[in-house]
Protein backbone atom coordinates (compact mmCIF):
# COMPACT_ATOMS: atom_id res chain seq x y z
CA UNK A 1 0.00 0.00 0.00
CA UNK A 2 1.04 3.64 -0.88
CA UNK A 3 2.23 5.76 2.09
CA UNK A 4 0.03 8.60 2.68
CA UNK A 5 0.80 12.40 3.35
CA UNK A 6 -1.59 15.36 3.01
CA UNK A 7 -1.65 18.91 3.69
CA UNK A 8 -3.88 20.44 6.44
CA UNK A 9 -5.68 24.11 6.62
CA UNK A 10 -8.50 26.02 6.95
CA UNK A 11 -9.24 26.96 4.10
CA UNK A 12 -7.24 24.49 1.95
CA UNK A 13 -8.35 24.35 -1.59
CA UNK A 14 -6.05 27.02 -2.61
CA UNK A 15 -2.86 24.84 -1.65
CA UNK A 16 -0.64 23.76 -4.28
CA UNK A 17 0.91 21.23 -2.18
CA UNK A 18 -0.92 17.97 -3.53
CA UNK A 19 0.29 19.39 -6.81
CA UNK A 20 4.10 19.87 -5.98
CA UNK A 21 4.12 16.93 -4.38
CA UNK A 22 2.78 14.72 -6.71
CA UNK A 23 5.15 16.29 -9.33
CA UNK A 24 8.03 15.38 -7.15
CA UNK A 25 6.79 11.18 -6.30
CA UNK A 26 6.34 11.04 -9.55
CA UNK A 27 9.76 12.05 -10.62
CA UNK A 28 11.69 10.26 -8.28
CA UNK A 29 9.49 7.46 -8.66
CA UNK A 30 8.33 7.83 -4.97
CA UNK A 31 4.87 4.83 -3.89
CA UNK A 32 3.19 7.85 -2.10
CA UNK A 33 -0.36 9.76 -2.02
CA UNK A 34 -0.78 13.00 -1.04
CA UNK A 35 -4.26 15.42 -0.53
CA UNK A 36 -5.90 17.89 1.16
CA UNK A 37 -7.62 18.19 4.89
CA UNK A 38 -9.84 20.78 5.76
CA UNK A 39 -9.84 20.74 9.52
CA UNK A 40 -12.62 22.93 11.26
CA UNK A 41 -11.42 25.65 13.44
CA UNK A 42 -10.59 24.49 16.92
CA UNK A 43 -11.11 20.66 15.12
CA UNK A 44 -6.66 20.28 14.34
CA UNK A 45 -6.11 17.51 17.06
CA UNK A 46 -9.27 15.25 16.17
CA UNK A 47 -8.21 15.55 12.52
CA UNK A 48 -4.44 14.68 13.01
CA UNK A 49 -5.79 11.94 15.35
CA UNK A 50 -7.69 10.31 12.93
CA UNK A 51 -5.12 10.76 10.05
CA UNK A 52 -2.31 8.60 12.02
CA UNK A 53 -4.98 6.06 12.88
CA UNK A 54 -5.57 5.78 9.42
CA UNK A 55 -1.62 5.28 8.89
CA UNK A 56 -1.34 8.36 7.78
CA UNK A 57 3.17 9.07 7.37
CA UNK A 58 3.47 12.85 7.37
CA UNK A 59 1.60 16.68 6.90
CA UNK A 60 2.50 19.70 6.07
CA UNK A 61 0.51 22.42 8.19
CA UNK A 62 -0.71 25.66 6.90
CA UNK A 63 -2.66 28.62 8.11
CA UNK A 64 -4.54 28.70 10.71
CA UNK A 65 -2.49 25.23 11.98
CA UNK A 66 1.08 25.90 12.48
CA UNK A 67 0.80 26.85 15.98
CA UNK A 68 -1.04 23.88 17.09
CA UNK A 69 1.25 21.62 15.22
CA UNK A 70 3.98 22.74 17.37
CA UNK A 71 1.21 22.16 20.18
CA UNK A 72 0.74 18.43 19.02
CA UNK A 73 4.19 17.43 18.59
CA UNK A 74 5.67 15.26 20.95
CA UNK A 75 9.54 16.34 19.44
CA UNK A 76 10.14 20.07 17.81
CA UNK A 77 13.30 21.05 16.05
CA UNK A 78 15.16 24.12 17.06
CA UNK A 79 13.76 25.46 14.33
CA UNK A 80 10.29 24.94 15.17
CA UNK A 81 10.99 25.99 18.36
CA UNK A 82 12.55 29.41 17.74
CA UNK A 83 9.24 30.10 15.52
CA UNK A 84 6.95 28.80 17.76
CA UNK A 85 5.02 27.20 14.54
CA UNK A 86 5.24 24.17 12.30
CA UNK A 87 5.07 23.43 8.58
CA UNK A 88 5.51 19.63 8.77
CA UNK A 89 5.04 16.57 10.93
CA UNK A 90 6.39 13.09 10.70
CA UNK A 91 4.59 10.20 12.21
CA UNK A 92 7.30 7.48 13.81
CA UNK A 93 5.28 4.92 15.94
CA UNK A 94 4.41 6.86 18.84
CA UNK A 95 6.97 9.74 18.06
CA UNK A 96 5.00 12.87 16.27
CA UNK A 97 8.47 15.31 14.99
CA UNK A 98 7.86 18.75 14.23
CA UNK A 99 9.97 20.57 11.98
CA UNK A 100 9.64 24.00 9.62
CA UNK A 101 11.22 24.52 6.40
CA UNK A 102 9.87 27.62 5.75
CA UNK A 103 13.18 29.59 6.07
CA UNK A 104 15.30 26.93 4.97
CA UNK A 105 13.34 26.66 1.68
CA UNK A 106 13.26 30.60 1.61
CA UNK A 107 17.55 30.71 2.06
CA UNK A 108 17.79 27.96 -0.69
CA UNK A 109 16.06 29.53 -2.80
CA UNK A 110 18.22 32.65 -2.73
CA UNK A 111 21.23 31.02 -2.38
CA UNK A 112 20.67 27.96 -4.75
CA UNK A 113 18.14 29.47 -7.13
CA UNK A 114 18.54 32.84 -7.38
CA UNK A 115 22.32 32.55 -6.50
CA UNK A 116 22.68 35.62 -4.11
CA UNK A 117 24.68 35.20 -0.89
CA UNK A 118 23.71 36.08 1.89
CA UNK A 119 26.53 36.15 3.85
CA UNK A 120 28.87 39.35 4.73
CA UNK A 121 25.78 41.26 3.20
CA UNK A 122 23.10 44.21 4.76
CA UNK A 123 19.74 42.56 5.06
CA UNK A 124 16.45 44.09 5.78
CA UNK A 125 13.73 41.71 6.57
CA UNK A 126 9.93 43.97 6.26
CA UNK A 127 7.43 42.37 9.29
CA UNK A 128 7.83 40.47 12.88
CA UNK A 129 4.66 37.55 12.40
CA UNK A 130 5.37 34.16 11.39
CA UNK A 131 6.55 34.58 8.21
CA UNK A 132 9.67 36.95 9.57
CA UNK A 133 9.97 34.44 12.42
CA UNK A 134 10.32 31.58 10.31
CA UNK A 135 13.43 32.99 8.35
CA UNK A 136 15.07 34.76 11.50
CA UNK A 137 17.18 31.79 12.14
CA UNK A 138 18.16 30.29 8.60
CA UNK A 139 19.08 34.24 7.90
CA UNK A 140 21.16 34.67 10.94
CA UNK A 141 22.80 30.73 10.16
CA UNK A 142 24.16 32.05 6.70
CA UNK A 143 26.18 35.12 8.52
CA UNK A 144 24.66 38.52 7.05
CA UNK A 145 26.91 41.59 7.76
CA UNK A 146 23.60 42.68 9.65
CA UNK A 147 19.87 41.69 9.61
CA UNK A 148 17.41 44.65 10.03
CA UNK A 149 14.10 43.76 11.42
CA UNK A 150 11.16 46.63 10.85
CA UNK A 151 7.87 46.44 11.35
CA UNK A 152 4.73 48.34 11.74
CA UNK A 153 4.32 47.53 15.43
CA UNK A 154 7.68 48.36 16.44
CA UNK A 155 7.67 45.89 19.98
CA UNK A 156 7.38 42.99 17.17
CA UNK A 157 10.47 43.92 15.63
CA UNK A 158 12.05 44.43 19.26
CA UNK A 159 11.21 41.25 20.52
CA UNK A 160 12.45 39.21 17.11
CA UNK A 161 15.51 40.93 17.17
CA UNK A 162 16.25 39.75 20.94
CA UNK A 163 15.74 36.34 20.31
CA UNK A 164 18.15 36.46 17.16
CA UNK A 165 20.73 38.77 18.92
CA UNK A 166 22.22 35.39 20.25
CA UNK A 167 22.46 34.05 16.57
CA UNK A 168 24.16 36.53 14.79
CA UNK A 169 24.11 40.76 14.05
CA UNK A 170 20.85 41.50 14.26
CA UNK A 171 18.64 45.21 15.10
CA UNK A 172 15.12 46.52 15.46
CA UNK A 173 14.06 49.60 13.16
CA UNK A 174 10.77 51.32 12.60
CA UNK A 175 9.88 52.13 8.90
CA UNK A 176 10.62 56.04 9.69
CA UNK A 177 14.19 55.15 10.75
CA UNK A 178 14.95 53.12 7.43
CA UNK A 179 14.65 56.87 5.08
CA UNK A 180 18.34 57.26 4.09
CA UNK A 181 19.54 53.43 4.43
CA UNK A 182 20.21 51.11 1.85
CA UNK A 183 20.81 47.36 1.84
CA UNK A 184 21.85 44.90 -0.64
CA UNK A 185 18.87 42.59 0.01
CA UNK A 186 15.33 43.32 1.14
CA UNK A 187 12.70 40.71 1.98
CA UNK A 188 9.11 41.61 1.97
CA UNK A 189 7.56 39.07 5.04
CA UNK A 190 4.80 41.59 5.85
CA UNK A 191 1.42 40.18 4.56
CA UNK A 192 0.58 43.78 3.17
CA UNK A 193 0.89 42.46 -0.52
CA UNK A 194 -1.98 39.77 0.48
CA UNK A 195 -4.68 42.61 0.19
CA UNK A 196 -2.59 44.79 -2.65
CA UNK A 197 -0.65 46.98 -0.01
CA UNK A 198 2.12 48.68 0.72
CA UNK A 199 4.66 48.60 3.76
CA UNK A 200 5.73 51.93 4.75
CA UNK A 201 9.30 51.51 3.30
CA UNK A 202 10.94 54.58 1.92
CA UNK A 203 12.17 53.81 -1.46
CA UNK A 204 16.38 54.74 -0.31
CA UNK A 205 16.43 51.25 1.06
CA UNK A 206 16.31 49.76 -2.37
CA UNK A 207 19.57 52.21 -3.67
CA UNK A 208 22.22 49.72 -3.69
CA UNK A 209 19.94 46.99 -3.85
CA UNK A 210 20.90 43.67 -5.63
CA UNK A 211 17.60 41.40 -4.56
CA UNK A 212 14.14 42.48 -3.73
CA UNK A 213 12.30 39.19 -2.41
CA UNK A 214 8.56 39.04 -1.94
CA UNK A 215 7.39 36.00 0.42
CA UNK A 216 4.22 35.74 -1.11
CA UNK A 217 3.85 33.77 -4.37
CA UNK A 218 1.47 34.13 -7.35
CA UNK A 219 0.32 37.56 -7.23
CA UNK A 220 3.03 39.09 -9.96
CA UNK A 221 4.17 42.21 -9.56
CA UNK A 222 2.77 43.10 -5.93
CA UNK A 223 3.26 46.77 -4.69
CA UNK A 224 6.43 45.69 -2.61
CA UNK A 225 8.01 44.73 -5.71
CA UNK A 226 6.69 47.52 -8.00
CA UNK A 227 8.53 49.94 -5.48
CA UNK A 228 11.89 48.56 -5.97
CA UNK A 229 11.52 48.00 -9.94
CA UNK A 230 11.00 51.52 -10.17
CA UNK A 231 14.32 52.07 -7.97
CA UNK A 232 16.14 49.84 -10.52
CA UNK A 233 16.32 46.76 -8.13
CA UNK A 234 16.77 43.76 -10.61
CA UNK A 235 16.81 40.94 -9.86
CA UNK A 236 13.01 41.12 -8.31
CA UNK A 237 11.67 37.35 -7.08
CA UNK A 238 8.25 36.22 -5.38
CA UNK A 239 7.85 33.05 -3.01
CA UNK A 240 7.50 30.30 -5.72
CA UNK A 241 11.03 29.91 -5.39
CA UNK A 242 10.28 29.22 -1.64
CA UNK A 243 7.31 27.50 -1.71
CA UNK A 244 8.88 24.63 -3.63
CA UNK A 245 12.34 24.46 -1.45
CA UNK A 246 9.92 23.83 1.89
CA UNK A 247 7.94 21.47 0.15
CA UNK A 248 11.39 19.77 -1.16
CA UNK A 249 13.24 19.84 2.07
CA UNK A 250 9.92 18.18 3.85
CA UNK A 251 9.81 15.47 0.66
CA UNK A 252 13.58 14.96 1.52
CA UNK A 253 12.56 14.49 5.23
CA UNK A 254 9.96 12.30 4.74
CA UNK A 255 11.28 9.94 2.12
CA UNK A 256 14.80 10.23 1.79
CA UNK A 257 15.30 11.44 -1.53
CA UNK A 258 15.39 14.96 -2.65
CA UNK A 259 14.30 16.09 -5.23
CA UNK A 260 14.09 18.91 -8.18
CA UNK A 261 12.42 21.67 -7.88
CA UNK A 262 13.13 23.33 -11.20
CA UNK A 263 10.11 21.73 -12.95
CA UNK A 264 7.81 22.90 -10.35
CA UNK A 265 8.96 26.22 -9.65
CA UNK A 266 8.42 26.77 -14.13
CA UNK A 267 5.18 25.48 -13.86
CA UNK A 268 3.92 27.93 -10.67
CA UNK A 269 5.79 30.62 -11.95
CA UNK A 270 3.26 33.92 -12.28
CA UNK A 271 5.23 36.49 -14.31
CA UNK A 272 6.25 39.37 -12.29
CA UNK A 273 4.54 42.11 -14.60
P1 LIG B 1 2.28 35.94 8.73
O1 LIG B 1 2.09 34.58 9.33
O2 LIG B 1 1.94 36.02 7.27
O3 LIG B 1 3.62 36.51 9.05
P2 LIG B 1 1.18 37.60 10.78
O4 LIG B 1 1.89 36.78 11.82
O5 LIG B 1 -0.23 38.01 11.03
O6 LIG B 1 1.17 36.86 9.39
O7 LIG B 1 2.08 38.89 10.52
C1 LIG B 1 1.73 39.84 9.55
C2 LIG B 1 2.90 40.81 9.40
O8 LIG B 1 2.61 41.69 8.33
C3 LIG B 1 3.13 41.69 10.62
O9 LIG B 1 4.51 41.99 10.71
C4 LIG B 1 2.32 42.94 10.26
O10 LIG B 1 2.74 44.11 10.93
P3 LIG B 1 2.22 44.43 12.43
O11 LIG B 1 2.89 43.47 13.33
O12 LIG B 1 2.61 45.83 12.68
O13 LIG B 1 0.71 44.24 12.36
C5 LIG B 1 2.64 43.04 8.81
N1 LIG B 1 1.67 43.82 8.01
C6 LIG B 1 0.43 43.46 7.61
N2 LIG B 1 -0.13 44.41 6.83
C7 LIG B 1 0.79 45.42 6.74
C8 LIG B 1 0.82 46.68 6.07
N3 LIG B 1 -0.22 47.11 5.32
N4 LIG B 1 1.93 47.43 6.20
C9 LIG B 1 2.98 47.02 6.93
N5 LIG B 1 3.02 45.83 7.59
C10 LIG B 1 1.93 45.04 7.50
Amino acid sequence: MSDHYAVIGNPIAQSKSPMIHGMFAQASGQDMTYTRIEAPLGGFKDAVDAFRAAGGKGLNITAPFKLDACDYASERSRRVQLAGAANAMKFVGERVLAENFDGVGLVRDVTHNLQCALKGKRVLLLGAGGAARGALLPFLAQEPLELVIANRTLQKAFDLASIGAQWGRVRSSSYAELAGHSFDLVFNATSASLRGELPPVPASVFTHCSLAYEFAYGKGLTPFLRLARNSGVNPLADGVGMLAEQAAEAFFWWRGVRPETRAVIDKLTVPLV
